[in-house]
């Protein structure tokens, strides 16, 4: 039994004794549920696979790289332009748009760092290889590999850059060496984009010291709206953790059909992707010579359950990033809530995969029944749940940047300003 629940036990008998005004009853059970969530920061690994993960040259060029234009085959789209830093790293669209439209939602990029898979379906398995899809994808920055690695190499500002942040030139031969590092320098810069501390943290560590004063400083709103999130929503079997999600892939009735009528098939075709990628973490790039991670990729087996899953997303900041869902379709949090209330389980169930027909190969076995049951809140249930979602907000001030002018190798740049913290590296 680990120290936490022992103290929770403990905790819960004093607790039953004393009634304080303004604090909800929680079960032992449902206060080690809540611990679970923190704490926060989390210490998390060092990212083995990118060799200048934690490197500050590399965050710099990587932020330099983030707001360059030229990565794009016109000179008109940067990551910023979807990953926008005053809107918590999304663009507020349904579905993304760049040189074309999208069919998904623009995933914000604050704590990507904590993924074990990158994007909706997992269609990368490291935060470098995540960051170099977007540049070749026609609808969105449109370049071919060569354009972007011939733009390092030429561009004085950023051959400079690279070569403080790798300690050589490009290579003037191995573009897919040169294609690595500018994820892996995109990634450094992405990892520091931590959320900060929340009122929901204040809460679950004043939980975890019995520090009642302190826990009564929680809404009542957000305490029952957690209460049920831990309880008879069940939220937390999917959304569990310090990052308030498993990392994993799963399906919540939101439609597969996209507007122009073809089904995005989700984590189906993110594990095809993946195991077909040339950076994956089982080649060559990843810089991890006991390749831990890149054995599990491998590992990863196709089944007929992947048809129609999506990444269960995190949800630190969830009230800053709508609208939700991977394709966007639920414009606010209510909406989304309502959505889990009135769910029809019987229809989730039946809707994958044969009602969409076979996308290629035998009909794979229909999926296996959803934990999700319609949970007929009322609606001050809902508006709990959501006054709960709200604490989950930072209290850091929004990012502002702009004048991302790529002139100079190396400049200082705005990694203050963001508000950015680093995350502690565990070696
Ligand atoms: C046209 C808009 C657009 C542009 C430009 C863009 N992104 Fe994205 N980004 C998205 C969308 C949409 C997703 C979700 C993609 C998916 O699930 O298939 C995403 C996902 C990601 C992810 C995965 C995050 C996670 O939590 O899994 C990373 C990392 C990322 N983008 C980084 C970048 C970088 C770096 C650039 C610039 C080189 C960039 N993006 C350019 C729209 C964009
Ligand atoms: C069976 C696992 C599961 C359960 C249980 C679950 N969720 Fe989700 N949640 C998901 C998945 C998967 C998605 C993304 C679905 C998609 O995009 O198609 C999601 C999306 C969300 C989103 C949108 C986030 C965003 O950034 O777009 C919110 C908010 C959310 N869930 C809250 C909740 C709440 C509140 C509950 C409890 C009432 C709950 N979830 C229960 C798996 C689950």
């Amino acid at each position: 039994m680990s120290i936490g629940l022992v103290f929770c036990a403990v905790f819960a008998v004093t607790a039953s004794r004393i009634s304080h005004a303004g604090l909800e009853h929680f079960s032992p059970e449902e206060r080690a549920r809540i611990l679970q969530h923190g704490p926060w920061p989390p210490h998390v690994a060092r990212e083995a696979s990118n060799r200048v993960s934690s490197s500050l040259p590399a965050a710099r060029f990587g932020e330099q790289l983030f707001f360059d234009r030229r990565l794009s085959v016109n000179g008109s789209i940067s990551c910023a332009s979807c990953h926008v830093p005053e809107f918590d790293f999304t663009d507020r669209r349904p579905t993304a748009a760049g040189l074309a439209d999208t069919d998904r939602n623009t995933l914000s990029l604050t704590n990507a760092r904590l993924n074990r898979w990158f994007g909706w379906a997992g269609a990368t398995d490291s935060l470098w290889a995540a960051s170099l899809r977007p540049m070749t994808d026609a609808r969105e920055m449109g370049s071919a590999e060569r354009h972007v690695t011939e733009v390092v190499r030429t561009q004085p500002d950023l051959a400079c850059a690279y070569r403080r942040t790798f300690g050589a030139a490009p290579s003037a031969t191995d573009d897919d060496h040169v294609l690595s590092d500018v994820g892996k320098a995109l990634a450094a810069f992405q990892s520091r984009l931590v959320s900060g501390r929340t009122p929901f943290d204040a809460f679950r560590d004043a939980l975890a010291r019995g520090d009642r004063r302190a826990q009564a400083r929680y809404p009542d709103a957000a305490q029952r709206g957690l209460k049920l999130f831990v309880g008879r929503a069940q939220c937390n079997l999917c959304h569990l953790g310090p990052q308030f999600t498993n990392g994993e892939f799963d399906k919540v009735g939101i439609s597969v059909r996209r507007p122009d009528g073809r089904i995005d098939w989700g984590r189906f075709d993110g594990i095809k992707a993946q195991q077909a990628s040339r950076f994956s973490l089982t080649g060559r790039f990843n810089d991890d010579p006991a390749r831990s991670r890149g054995v599990s990729s491998r590992h990863v087996a196709l089944t007929g359950e992947n048809y129609g899953q999506f990444r269960v997303p995190g949800l630190r900041n969830v009230a800053r990033t709508a609208p939700y869902m991977h394709d966007g379709s639920v414009p606010t949090l209510t909406d989304v809530v309502r959505h889990y209330s009135t769910i029809d389980a019987l229809k989730l169930h039946l809707a994958m995969p044969h009602a969409h027909g076979d996308p290629g190969g035998d009909l794979p076995p229909r999926p296996a029944e959803s934990v999700l049951r319609a949970l007929d809140l009322t609606e001050r249930d809902i508006a709990d749940l959501v006054a709960f979602l709200h604490t989950l907000n930072d209290a850091r001030p929004r990012a502002s940047m702009g004048g991302h002018k790529p002139a100079s190798c190396v400049r200082r740049g705005a990694l203050s300003e963001l508000g950015v913290q680093s995350m502690p590296d565990r070696s």
